[in-house]
């Protein structure tokens, strides 16, 4: 399958057209943001992780009954995926405080919560990606009740198979963003599975193995993508 037009240029990725309307290829790059876009730097190799890591991730969940958009991954950056229209929002599942939920609510980065919890922000730069509840996202027709409470189940449940993944390679899923999709009525994972989009610790020593070492300036980042994607291979 062959690339036709570019849909779609993000910070990460980049996505295009295929001859099938039913399939687009999304191509994974090495640029890095961070802060809305503010803070800007390369991860070399940082696509070629992303894109390997998503695909090894998509087929475990996949396999545990999670519809994914992963069709065939055509080489190290690119992957064929299905064509879906997104639901413009960011669902972050959080099971140790870190990052805005510590700022937000006053709680020390890697303090355990109590149980796993939900946050919704709406997908928009212009407004920073500003967090939505449940009413809102009802309110404003962004998903229907049946889908929202898919979105829950669903989201809840990927955090369930990716810990447990995770846990067995010695490293602790602290919190993960993912977005979804609805193609012919169904809900689907449409979203990469990454450093960049999930904060991974150590399970020993808590050293961060995500993109945290990219906005915090932490040193060492190439180094942990590839510890990550050498973790999920072997
Ligand atoms: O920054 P914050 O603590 O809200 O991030 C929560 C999780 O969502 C982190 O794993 C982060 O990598 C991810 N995230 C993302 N894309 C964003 C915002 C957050 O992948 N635009």
């Amino acid at each position: 399958m062959e690339k036709l037009n570019l849909l779609y240029e993000g910070k990460a990725k980049r996505v295009y057209t295929t001859a099938d309307p039913k399939h687009y290829i999304v191509s994974y790059k090495d640029d890095a943001t961070a802060f809305n876009g503010e803070k800007k730097g390369t991860i070399l190799g940082k696509g070629v992780v992303n894109n390997r890591m998503s695909n090894i991730m998509c087929r475990m969940l996949a396999e545990n009954g999670i519809e994914t958009h992963l069709v065939e991954e055509l080489n190290d950056r690119e992957t064929v995926v299905k064509a879906v229209e997104i639901v413009p929002l960011e669902v972050i599942i959080r099971n140790t405080a870190a990052g805005s939920f510590s700022k937000r609510f006053g709680v020390e980065e890697g303090t355990e919560l109590k149980n796993p919890t939900i946050e919704f922000c709406l997908k928009d730069d212009a407004l920073g990606d500003p967090m939505i509840n449940d009413h809102h996202i009802l309110a404003l027709g962004i998903a229907t009740k049946e889908e929202l409470e898919t979105m829950t189940a669903m989201t809840f449940k990927i955090n369930e198979l990716l810990r447990a993944h995770f846990d067995k390679i010695g490293v602790k899923l602290i919190d993960f963003k993912i977005e979804l999709g609805r193609v012919d009525g169904r809900i689907i994972l449409a979203d990469e599975i990454s450093p960049d989009t999930c904060r991974f610790w150590d399970k020993e020593t808590n050293k961060k193995l995500d993109k945290d070492r990219f906005r915090r300036d932490l040193g060492g980042v190439e180094e942990v993508y590839q510890e990550m994607l050498k973790r999920v291979t072997e």
